[in-house]
């Protein structure tokens, strides 16, 4: 057996049959032939840090995507596209692009994880999501072991969702992405607590090396530290809910901010009904609790066990739908 659990972001769970790095193509695809031949379990290990592994641990191959290389494919006056391995880290990623003022992912600053995660969850933060910048994503197919790039419009991204997650396509393998960056200034300030950071400070035009400077303040403000307990982020998604569900929402808890996202819908932030509506910010049960700072965020004591988060997350699952009668949705991964 081989660490797993206790190497995410959450430092919680149980072992691994065995853990393969993948440091190359060549690696990833004898890798597959080996648990296609042994009929292995498998699982694909960007950054952890979007997953729970229960403590009975994963009786399977976990491969670590540590395919690298950054390099730039496409370059005019207005423009840039880089292809970026799967393996390498997603902060650093967005560093180099900073550095070389390439703008788009400013604002998805200190996410942790890999690039090749990126694709797989379109990460979003702060009114950017991957999505708006990916332009291609090469895969293997472990079924068949062929190569190949799949379009923007085929990775059918959603929020927090895309083709990669569903049932059924486990099998495509991230292996690099492209990302379209443009040369242009775009500072993306309108999420609330970006504009605000701006406006305190009387900074009106923010150049990209501010940008990054604030994401990385207001993060650190809401987020725990890695290094003294364990998070995965966000738990759950934001729920989506109709107008009409929303209105009926609003008339119970007056002041429950709503944000469109397709017509007829809307997006209710989920921290603000465990803050007002269950009153369950700083809940603590069994060494897990629901972040001071930001509900929506569980954090472990390094001794807590995937039990209690499943245990706590479950407790909080039933109050939100004894309230409000929705049912939320997961956004960390459980294996095992
Ligand atoms: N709120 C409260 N009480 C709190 C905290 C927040 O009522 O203690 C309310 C406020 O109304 C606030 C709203 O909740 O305006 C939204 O909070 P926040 O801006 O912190 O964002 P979020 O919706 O909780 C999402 C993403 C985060 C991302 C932030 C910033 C999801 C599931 N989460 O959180 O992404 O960093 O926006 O853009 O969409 C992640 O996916 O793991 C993640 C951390």
């Amino acid at each position: 057996m081989e660490r797993f659990g206790q190497d995410t972001t959450f430092r919680i769970g149980g072992d691994a049959s065995r853990v393969a790095f993948i440091d190359s193509l060549p690696t990833l695809k004898h890798e597959f032939s080996r648990v296609k031949e042994n009929g292995e379990p498998f699982f694909v290990l960007g950054g952890g840090s979007n997953l729970l592994v229960l403590d009975s641990g994963f009786a399977g191959a976990v491969f670590k995507m540590g395919i690298r290389g950054t390099e730039i494919i496409h370059e005019d006056s207005s423009s840039v596209v880089v292809k970026v391995g799967a393996g390498e880290v997603w902060d650093e990623f967005v560093a180099w692009t900073v550095e070389r003022e390439f703008w788009g992912i400013e604002n998805l600053s200190c996410i942790p994880g890999t690039v090749g995660a990126a694709p797989v969850q379109n990460i979003g933060a702060y009114g950017v999501e991957a999505k708006d910048v990916i332009e291609s994503v090469e895969v293997f197919n472990a079924k068949t072991g062929e190569v190949s790039k799949m379009t923007h419009d085929e990775c059918s991204f959603g929020y927090r969702d895309s083709f990669f997650k569903r049932q059924g396509n486990k099998h495509f393998v991230v292996i690099s992405v492209a990302f379209k960056l443009t040369k242009i200034p775009q500072p993306n300030v309108g999420y609330k607590d970006v504009a605000s950071f701006f406006t305190e400070r009387e900074i009106k035009n923010p150049g990209i090396i501010d940008i990054r400077s604030a994401i990385v303040v207001i993060r650190s403000a809401k987020f725990p530290n890695l290094n003294k307990e364990g998070t995965a982020g966000s738990f759950w998604k934001n729920p989506v809910v109709s107008n009409s569900e929303y209105e009926r929402l609003v008339t119970l808890y007056p002041g429950l901010p709503a944000f469109p996202t397709s017509p007829g819908y809307v997006k209710v932030p989920l921290a603000w009904i465990l803050d007002n509506v269950c009153g369950l910010k700083g809940y603590t049960q069994d060494g897990v609790r629901l972040f001071e700072k930001q509900p929506l965020v569980l954090v472990a004591q390094f001794n807590a066990r995937a039990e209690d988060v499943v245990g706590l997350a479950k407790k909080v699952e039933l109050a939100v739908f004894s309230k409000t009668q929705i049912q939320i949705e997961r956004e960390v991964e459980y294996v095992g």
